[in-house]
């Protein structure tokens, strides 16, 4: 393929006579589009050339070559010379490229034996898996794709809330509540509204707490009956996100989640105190990170237990270990920002400075509703991202049904262009603005879905 850039410095050369690969070399993309396609320093040359920066941009602006169609315009400002290039022949050269290299078109060896983990989606288990749960799925789906197209080794991790209080409330409320509902068709569904369920109350009725800590503390202690529940929720929990993840193609290469950690965080906890880090702190055992403008890390609480922070650092250190990364990512929403900074602060305190530097959160904003609502607090909103894609498919066939009624493998046209649909939508948005969830924009045919639906009814007419 034509590279403009060297194109540009055999140009450039021609006219001050000196090195195309040398001037090449200078040549850098401008921070701002709009600024132009490449930026040449000037006031680079002027030592070498005797001039000033304005007289050698001038020189080049002036007499530069634009038979050969690579250069369109020269703006100069500030000792750079701002190059705008053909767009004639750029969309020429990017044509052929396509045509050339088909589903190959952009891809790269760059990554070709670097290992990148993306820790994404991570929902947490006994709780509603919903639309809350769509940006770090979609999104990390993404960047996964884009890695291994860019040659990287990409490693999806899904991450599973798989151990917490929210265990301890479930069992409390089964045991309070079973006889109200159903479990023997919609046993996951029961679970969910047992502990939405148990939430409400709970603010009225401090007690509830107190029983779902009790469970929680069984389960910590390894009670046979407690373990075996939890293990049965994480089956049918998994086996249920399982169908989103169909729907969504998301891949992972592992569901280590955080009762992975449970028994693996001591070896951490000992290094943190060998390097003397851990201090004490109003009982609990922290990483003072005062120099950083940030609060400690609580490693062990006060009730000698340890918490989030402390399993992230075990399963990191973890990841070093297996993967020996090039890049470890982290998708996860913007309230956590403090919670990453913090890991990767500690990560470095404890002599990891290659790997911390190579440690990245990537947040993002909530989805709220037309009216700024965060979707998913409200009550007879789904607690299933899957209802959500399912309704999105429906919607599509209700439109295919009007517009097209003839048209041939409508189910999976729609099913393609529903869930397409709501991933172009989350992906099209700022990432960190919170993200607008409305139908209407969602699945307007004024707009970018109608292009989805006719790329997949000229892909489908073609295999037909
Ligand atoms: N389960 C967590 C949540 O939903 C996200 C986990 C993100 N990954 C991590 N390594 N902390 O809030």
């Amino acid at each position: 393929m034509l590279d403009f850039k060297k194109e540009i410095a055999k140009e450039i050369a021609d006219v001050i006579n000196l090195d195309a690969n040398e001037l090449e070399k200078y040549i850098e993309i401008p921070p701002n589009r709009d600024l132009g396609d490449y930026a040449f320093p000037c006031f680079r040359l002027a030592k070498q050339l005797k001039e000033s920066p304005l007289i050698i941009a001038n020189n080049i602006k002036e007499n530069i070559k634009t038979d050969k169609n690579i250069v369109e315009k020269i703006d100069i400002i500030g000792g750079y010379l701002n190059i705008f290039v053909n767009k004639q022949t750029l969309t020429k050269v990017v044509l052929q490229d396509i045509a050339k290299n088909k589903e190959k078109y952009g891809s790269s060896n760059i990554g070709e034996e670097k290992n990148v983990v993306i820790d994404y989606s991570a929902p947490n288990i006994a709780k509603p898996f919903h639309i809350g749960h769509l940006r770090t799925t979609v999104i990390g789906g993404a960047l996964y794709k884009i890695y291994k197209f860019l040659g990287y080794n990409s490693i999806g991790i899904n991450y599973l809330g798989d151990w917490g209080l929210q265990f301890g409330k479930v069992m409390a409320g089964i045991s309070l509540w079973k006889d109200e509902y159903d479990f023997t068709t919609n046993e996951l569904e029961s679970i969910l509204k047992i502990y939405i369920r148990f939430n409400q109350e709970e603010k009225e009725k401090p007690e509830l707490t107190e029983m779902a800590r009790s469970y929680f503390k069984k389960l910590e202690d390894g009670d046979e009956q407690a373990l075996k529940t939890w293990e049965h929720i994480r089956e049918i929990s998994l086996d249920n996100y399982k169908k989103t993840y169909q729907l969504l193609n998301s891949k992972f290469d592992s569901y280590n989640g955080e009762a992975y950690y449970n028994d693996k965080m001591e070896p951490i906890i000992n290094e943190l105190k060998e390097k003397e880090l851990l201090k004490e702190s109003q009982g609990a055992q922290v990483v003072n990170l005062d120099a950083y403008n940030m609060p400690p890390c609580i490693v062990i609480t006060s009730a000698g237990t340890t918490v989030y922070a402390t399993r992230d650092l075990a399963s990191l250190k973890d990841r070093i270990n297996k993967y020996n990364f090039d890049k470890a990512i982290y998708v996860v929403g913007n309230e956590q920002s403090l919670h990453f900074k913090q890991i990767f602060t500690v990560l470095e305190l404890m002599g990891y400075e290659n790997y911390a530097s190579k440690c990245e959160h990537v947040p993002f904003g909530l989805i709220v509703d037309k009216e700024g609502e965060k979707i998913g607090s409200r009550k007879g909103n789904s607690i299933f991202l899957e209802d959500i894609l399912n309704e999105s498919i429906d919607k599509v066939k209700d439109i295919i049904n009007q517009k097209n009624p003839e048209l041939e493998n409508k189910e999976e046209i729609a099913r393609k262009v529903g869930v397409g649909a709501i991933i172009f939508n989350d992906l099209s948005n700022s990432r960190i603005k919170d993200e607008i969830f409305d139908w209407d924009m969602i699945l307007n045919f004024q707009g970018e879905t109608r292009t989805i639906y006719t790329i997949y009814i000229c892909k489908n007419k073609k295999l037909t």
